[in-house]
């Protein structure tokens, strides 16, 4: 099969389509015909092996894992002999970065409990664009930012990948919306449901009246001191994109603050994926395409990745 390889930590160049061969399903894993893969954060980290932390995880030399790729959409093609919820022919989206990654590439192989049914009313492009970015925004909002309706939200980094599933997830929860992000995605943070948008070249949030119940922030680019005054009583920090100021303040802040302040890593789960799904299903949530590319075009969509500016997620046909 035909997959993207990367054989050590470097630049989107060092990716190389090559033939490997096809993966075997074990007794309680799938094997998926893989038809589109989305791109995340996480994909570039493990790629150039930066930052550093990553390599305790990914090979401290070379990286283990060489087929990147977490997000997936596709249909079964061949089932372990434990595997009970899913038949041949199935149609199912799924995230494998528990699990290896893999899925730049013809076909991947992981347990049953990393996929769920693909939402009915998506395309496969579409359905891959949503398992890591939109279980991350749900499961910040919700489990650590436990979003309630009615409250004030602020989204930080609202264009990208998590951040404009996060508008839409906490408008299905009945929150009260700001999005902040550049002027040239003003429209899109709109169009997701965002009640308000901060375009961020012009107006800082930390510097204005307004004070929020909770903060959901895809780029941590404030201190801890700016973000804690414009939260309200029992308000809650969730920092997505890694904050050590939080990890060091966050447990003070807890104890002398009615406030949380919390960094927070996602862990994908079969009951949110099918969460999700449902709200596709149900409309409430939309998947946001910036650009679709082919498999062998997976260097350019993993340069332009790296670059700012992204409105959406970055989709691979396979
Ligand atoms: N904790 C977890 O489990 C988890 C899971 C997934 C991702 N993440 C992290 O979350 C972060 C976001 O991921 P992503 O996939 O959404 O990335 P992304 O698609 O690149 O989105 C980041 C967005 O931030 C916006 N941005 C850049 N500078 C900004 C600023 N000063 N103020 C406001 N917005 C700004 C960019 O758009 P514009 O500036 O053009 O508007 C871009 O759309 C990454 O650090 C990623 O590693 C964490």
């Amino acid at each position: 099969m035909k997959a993207i390889v990367n054989k050590s930590y470097g630049p989107p160049s060092t990716l190389q389509l090559m033939e490997v061969p096809k993966p075997e399903p074990k007794d309680n894993e799938v094997l998926v015909r893989v038809l589109a893969a989305s791109l995340n954060k996480a994909d570039l980290f493990i790629l150039s092996g930066s930052p550093f932390p990553v390599r305790l995880m990914a090979g401290l030399f070379k990286p283990s894992i060489q087929i990147l790729g977490a997000d997936v959409a596709g249909i079964i093609e061949r089932v372990g002999s434990k595997v009970s919820q899913f038949q041949v022919g199935d149609a199912v989206f799924g995230d494998l970065s528990s699990s290896g990654f893999g899925g730049f590439s013809e076909y991947a192989v992981a347990e049953e409990s990393l996929f769920a049914k693909k939402p009915s009313n998506l395309s496969f492009e579409e359905a891959a664009s949503l398992p890591m970015a939109a279980v991350t925004a749900l499961q910040g909002l919700r489990n650590t930012g436990s979003i309630a309706a009615g409250e004030s939200i602020l989204i930080n980094g609202a264009s990208g990948g998590v951040g404009n599933y996060a508008i839409q997830i906490a408008k299905a929860f009945g929150a009260n919306v700001t999005a902040v992000c550049s002027t040239k995605n003003r429209e899109i943070a709109k169009k997701s449901g965002a009640d308000k948008v901060i375009d961020y070249s012009l107006i800082d949030f930390t510097q204005t009246e307004e004070k929020y119940d909770l903060i959901l922030d895809m780029v941590a680019n404030k201190s801890i001191h700016e973000i804690t005054k414009i939260l309200r009583k029992n308000g809650r920090y969730i920092a997505c994109a890694f904050s050590a100021e939080a990890m060091i303040t966050g447990p003070w802040i807890s104890l002398l603050e009615r406030k949380k302040v919390k960094n927070f890593l996602a862990k994908t789960n079969q009951a949110d994926l099918q969460f999700i799904a449902k709200l596709a299903e149900e409309s409430k949530l939309t998947p946001n395409i910036q650009q679709t590319f082919t498999l062998d075009d997976v260097p350019e969509a993993m340069e332009m990745l790296g670059k700012s500016g992204i409105s959406g997620k970055l989709v691979i046909t396979i």
